[in-house]
């Protein structure tokens, strides 16, 4: 399906540049043609003459070149590929596409072209982080570009956290997913995921058993589909998935702020366990015994509802789907809850205890919409999240 397309590929100047390299060759072993182009910066770590050598053809990198101008030029130069995918995409690179800035090839060919836009950002965590960059990415986003990426994880600068340019996998996958048209191409989908802790004193938090394996198994179908998926995750014990943009977070408040950050969404699953109270009295310093036997008294206060908070949002995502863990009578308490939260599904479970759903691999679901109660059989939570994703994209494409 995917030979004969076309890539133009704009490799920026970062450290992560050399995997652009195995990604141009995981390119043409699925007989994708690759049309490369090297920024400056770019070409300070990899070399035009290795690009070319692996694309099989010549590097663009001059905006001012005659004989390229002459033989095809920059704006024919921007329509030639189905896709063109920015890896590694710097900060720099990123805030000149949110501007509309051309002062150089790139930049010119990305303000230029009417294709499809991939990008995968790579920079240091606190780059990432900045304000300025995530403004950046917002506009991206709403300007119709997909991302794959940042990874988390070490970093060639020696700090930790997200940054890394997604594996060459994982780009290609995305790649595919838009090259094969899935049908989410093109959305951006909102995944909660994991527990949240709860803090007690600087030392100690509350917490609850939730892995994260089903909101991560989600989060990796919706992406198989094509879609661009922001993943707000609380301490999990799964990993997140490959190629989703990963947002860590530790407490409810930090949740609600960082899915309203993430906004707007074509839909949103909030898989996260989310603790219902935080304490109102926690302390600044670790609380110690003071000797009189009495234990200290926690004072709770109601967590925002994150779920319940989005649905009612103006602009909410078009589909919005919540999650019931019951352990009675599952499909009243779940069919009460999708009209009170507001949602349009809620995917309901029996966690009781001795059904080994929560930080098991398997889950038992009833999909409870505006229609009813659809009791799916108990399936691997992998299976369970490509049947949701797959209901999501049909639901997508008719609403
Ligand atoms: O009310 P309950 O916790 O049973 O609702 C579960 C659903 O609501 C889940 O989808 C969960 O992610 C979401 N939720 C939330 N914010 C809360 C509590 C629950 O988003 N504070």
């Amino acid at each position: 399906m995917l030979a004969g397309k076309r890539v133009l590929l704009i490799i920026g100047g970062g450290i992560a540049a050399y995997k652009s390299l195995l990604l141009i060759r995981l390119l043409r072993g699925a007989g994708v043609a690759v049309t490369p182009v090297l920024t400056a910066a770019g070409a300070q770590f990899v070399t035009p003459l290795s690009v070319s050598a692996l694309a099989g053809e010549k590097v663009y990198s001059n905006l001012f070149d005659l004989t390229d101008e002459a033989e095809l030029g920059h704006i024919q130069l921007s329509r030639v590929a189905d896709l063109i995918v920015v890896a590694p995409a710097t900060a720099d690179l990123m805030a000149k596409m949110a501007g509309g800035r051309a002062d150089d090839l790139a930049s010119t060919l990305l303000l230029a072209t009417d294709t499809p836009v991939l990008v995968a950002p790579a920079m240091n965590v606190r780059m990432w982080d900045h304000p300025a960059t995530q403004r950046n990415i917002a506009q991206l986003r709403a300007d119709g570009v997909r991302f794959v990426g940042p990874d988390e994880g070490e970093m060639a600068c020696g700090e930790f956290g997200p940054g890394r340019l997604a594996e060459p996998e994982a780009i290609f996958a995305a790649v595919s997913s838009v090259l094969a048209g899935g049908p989410l191409v093109g959305r951006h989908v909102l995944v909660t995921s994991g527990p949240t802790h709860e803090q007690i004193d600087p030392v100690r938090f509350i917490a609850n058993r939730s892995s994260g394996a089903q909101g991560a198994a989600i989060a990796a179908a919706l992406r198989d589909l094509g879609a661009s998926v922001t993943f707000v995750t609380g301490p999990a014990t799964v990993p997140p998935p490959e190629g989703v943009v990963v947002v860590r977070v530790e407490t409810a408040v930090q949740m609600l702020a960082a899915v309203e950050a993430a906004l707007p969404a074509d839909a949103a699953v909030f898989a996260a366990a989310v603790a219902d109270w935080r304490v109102a009295n926690a302390s600044g310093q670790k609380m110690k015994k003071d000797g009189s036997g009495q234990a200290p008294g926690l004072q709770f206060v109601e967590n925002p509802d994150i779920l319940a908070t989005v649905s009612r949002a103006v602009g909410r995502p078009a589909l919005v789907v919540g999650f019931a863990a019951e352990t009675e009578d599952v499909v009243a308490h779940a069919t009460a809850k999708r009209l009170r939260k507001g949602c349009d599904w809620i995917v309901a479970n029996d966690v009781s205890p001795g059904t080994g759903i929560m930080g098991g691999s398997e889950n038992a679901v009833t999909l409870i919409t505006a229609e009813g109660a659809e009791v799916w059989p108990r399936l691997p939570k992998d299976e369970v999240a490509r049947r949701l994703a797959a209901r999501m994209a049909e639901a997508l494409a008719h609403g």
